[in-house]
């Protein structure tokens, strides 16, 4: 399946004193999905914030909220990041041993079940998985924080994911040091779902943001035009004639 183009800004890039007027910005400014990184500190070497958070920001907007959750054990508080709002709910393959019994009981809560995979875990994690997947997150850094440099080893994945996907209603996401400077590679590779921390938040305007978002969605989207299609010369339209000069 090849879906419309999201961008998901991550708010783990966002100014954490105003992080409810932050997110109401990024929707304004273009946010397809946001982006909310929970980690815990012992599955990744940082902590963010936990399902309060989550409930405390659910007002702030109607977008999707993408939660990624970098923690281990999940099982135990999947059912607290839903009630507190979350639509994707994405689980490491890495955090258990029991991936397929996790993206069971998200499903169980009514809500999208996603699974990432770091960038030394092979696609063959996800293969007996598939059908309990609404979503595949690619991390193209190592997961705990923003503002790393994008592997670019990791495109080869995105491209043998794409091919495991095949015509099932899958997104796949790619998350870290996404830019848009590479979104037009992510893309060429098979995503269709970017999400972008401090490539988006750059500047501190609403006006700032949206320019971001726009860049990153046009090479993406660029991205996705088969080469020889771009190169293509341009029928004539009735009328240019008239205006050629
Ligand atoms: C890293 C997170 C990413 C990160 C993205 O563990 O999962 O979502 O915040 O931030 P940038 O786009 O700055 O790499
Ligand atoms: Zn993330």
């Amino acid at each position: 399946m090849t879906g419309e183009i999201i961008i998901a800004p991550s708010i783990l890039a966002a100014d954490f004193a105003r992080l409810g007027e932050e997110i109401a910005a990024i929707d304004t400014a273009g946010a397809d999905w946001i982006h909310c990184d929970v980690m815990d500190g012992h599955f990744v070497p940082n902590i963010s914030f936990g399902a309060d958070v989550i409930k405390a920001i659910r007002p702030s907007t109607r977008k999707m909220f993408d939660v990624h959750l970098m923690i281990a054990p999940v099982d135990p508080y999947l059912e607290a990041f839903a009630k507190a709002g979350a639509d994707v709910i994405t689980v490491h393959a890495e955090a258990g041993a029991h991936l397929d019994r996790s993206l069971q009981a998200i499903r169980a809560l009514g809500k999208k079940a996603g699974v990432s995979l770091c960038p030394s875990t092979p696609e063959s994690a996800i293969e007996y998985v598939l059908d309990r997947l609404d979503l595949v997150l690619v991390m193209t850094v190592n997961p705990g924080f923003g503002g790393q440099s994008f592997l670019q080893s990791q495109l080869a994945k995105i491209e043998r994911i794409k091919a495991m996907i095949g015509d099932r209603p899958i997104r796949l996401e790619v998350d870290g040091g996404v830019t848009r400077d590479n979104a037009a590679a992510v893309a060429a590779a098979g995503a269709d779902t970017l999400v972008a921390g401090s490539a988006v938040f750059r500047g501190k305007s609403v006006a700032e943001y949206a320019a971001n978002i726009a860049a990153i969605r046009t090479a993406a989207e660029r991205g996705r035009v088969p080469k020889r299609q771009e190169n293509a010369v341009q029928p004539m339209r009735l009328g240019d004639s008239a205006r050629i000069r």
